[in-house]
């Protein structure tokens, strides 16, 4: 195990420890993530003693002007060097937990404090002590659970996750980032606990579900969430879309499965957390729109509207950002179909331009999105599905270098309207203003200063109102109507 701590800061920390005549620790995720070749962050230290203590006398060793943050109430203290954050903590007999609002009081052994940590694997330690330096201290074997991909508690899984029901959602985000299966009392004891998680705070699960969606393939995370019964506790909006229904033997699809495939799918072309987000929920109006006729078969008309309406409640109860971001998920639920129902139309420059000037910068993320959306099982379908949508993004593309849609900007402002005739803000002015913008946006007009003029110019003849001033649009000249004063 040597070679995982090769790293001098590791060194400095059996130094200062012996030096004390303490025992310490490397353990937990930086051990899981050295043994499984991935890339490790955090440092955390654990001493068979006071972990403040150590933690301030490494600092020092280390550098005179590291700024040591320490819990006392939890006994635990970290400092940041070279771009990693090291984190000490005394060994304790009660359960471990970073952010814990109970003070952890009770010391223990090593071995106490690893059969209190939430699975096998986040349990194996390497000793930083002279007499075994560099040997894995195993107990529960945790290697062995490495080995075959396996996520175990230490104890009896209920004790293990009544410490911390996080760790029921933990075990899940572990499995779907590592691609492991959680061993089968685990399971069930989560199946059967999934009450307790009524005690945590939003923010924290919120955490491990965008943990969850940042990894390769969510869908497994999903499958767990729901066969366990969690997904009803966390995104009611997303469980309600399980199930398919049958009328005169016709059936819907499981807009579930579909949607954790969507997010399969876009997973391979982006890592924004946000476009996952909307990739998952892009049909959470599906259930209330749901209808069936005997003419139409199932339809969810309107889904894409009900469901963006639906996107700040979920923001707001995840305690996720409700800023642009979430504006960014709404917009994409918004216009999800859009793309879809351009590429089954004849695609006119009229329609391609609305979307642009809808979807402004995110439409390339629009795009993604709609191309993940194609999981017909029949190649033949995916195939011309595909090939429709290449000839929306070249003809986006077109019409972007001509008529630069993407961030409208109106060419005749209202203050240029308004001194044109004469006028206040009035209605006529916003009349005019949407006027010139559909004109543009269905190539009735080019996007040009002096067509929007001469165009507005024989507006307001047809509304009957008199020209004042000609002027050079967006160059007003009035210092009292200024845009920027306004
Ligand atoms: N831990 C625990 N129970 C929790 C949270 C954490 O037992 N509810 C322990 C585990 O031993 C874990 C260590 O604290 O390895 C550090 O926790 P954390 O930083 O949250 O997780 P990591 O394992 O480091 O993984 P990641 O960085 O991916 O979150």
């Amino acid at each position: 195990m040597k070679e995982y701590i090769s790293d001098p800061v590791f060194e400095k920390i059996a130094e200062t420890a012996a030096a004390q005549g303490i025992d310490a620790y490397v353990i937990g995720g930086y051990v899981r993530d050295c043994l499984l070749n991935r890339p490790s962050k955090d440092i955390d230290i654990v001493v068979v003693g006071s972990g403040i203590s150590l933690a301030r006398k490494v600092a020092a060793a280390l550098d005179r002007k590291i700024h040591v943050t320490v819990f006392k109430n939890f006994g635990t203290a970290n400092f940041r060097y070279r771009n990693r954050e090291i984190e000490f903590v005394g060994a304790r007999k009660e359960s471990y937990r970073h952010d814990s609002r109970k003070p952890v009081v009770e010391d223990g052994t090593l071995e106490d404090d690893q059969k209190r940590r939430d699975f096998t694997i986040n349990a194996l330690a390497i000793s930083l002590n002279q007499a075994d330096y560099g040997t894995l201290l195993d107990p529960f074997n945790g290697l062995a659970d490495l080995k075959e991909k396996i996520i175990r508690t230490p104890l009896e899984p209920d004790t293990t996750f009544s410490d911390d029901p996080l760790r029921m959602v933990r075990a899940i985000r572990f499995a779907t980032q590592l691609d492991f299966q959680i061993e089968n009392t685990a399971l069930e004891s989560i199946a059967r606990n999934i009450d307790r998680l009524n005690i945590l705070s939003r923010e924290r699960i919120a955490d491990e579900m965008n943990k969850i969606l940042l990894a390769q393939r969510p869908s497994k995370g999903f499958r767990l969430l729901e066969s366990t019964g969690l997904l009803p506790l966390i995104l009611p909006e997303v469980a309600a879309l399980k199930g398919v229904e049958s009328m005169e033997g016709r059936f819907h699809k499981d807009n579930f499965f579909h949607s954790i495939e969507v997010l399969d799918n876009i997973c391979r072309h982006t890592d924004n957390l946000w476009l996952r987000w909307a990739a998952l929920i892009h049909d959470i109006g599906k259930p209330v729109t749901k209808k069936y006729s005997p003419e139409t078969g199932w339809t969810f008309h309107g889904h894409d509207f009900i469901g963006s309406k639906m996107v700040p409640e979920l923001f707001k109860k995840m305690k996720l950002p409700l800023n642009e971001k979430m504006k960014y998920v709404q917009k994409l639920v918004l216009l999800h179909l859009r793309p879809i129902v351009l590429s089954q139309e004849n695609i006119t420059d009229s329609a391609v331009r609305r979307l642009l000037f809808e979807a402004g910068d995110d439409i390339d993320d629009l795009m993604t999105l709609c191309e993940a959306d194609i999981t017909s099982k029949n190649e033949e379908l995916k195939k011309k599905y595909l090939a429709n949508f290449s000839l929306v993004r070249q003809k986006l593309k077109e019409l972007e270098e001509k008529d630069r849609i993407r961030n409208f900007e109106p060419p005749v402002s209202g203050n240029d309207i308004m001194e044109t005739f004469g006028l206040g803000p009035c209605r006529e002015v916003g009349t005019i203003k949407t006027a010139i913008k559909d004109a543009i946006l269905d190539g009735i007009i080019a996007n040009h200063p002096d067509e929007a003029y001469a165009f507005m110019l024989k507006m307001g003849e047809e509304l009957g109102l008199k020209v004042r001033k000609i002027i050079v649009p967006g160059h007003n000249t009035d210092p009292e109507t200024q845009e920027g004063d306004r």
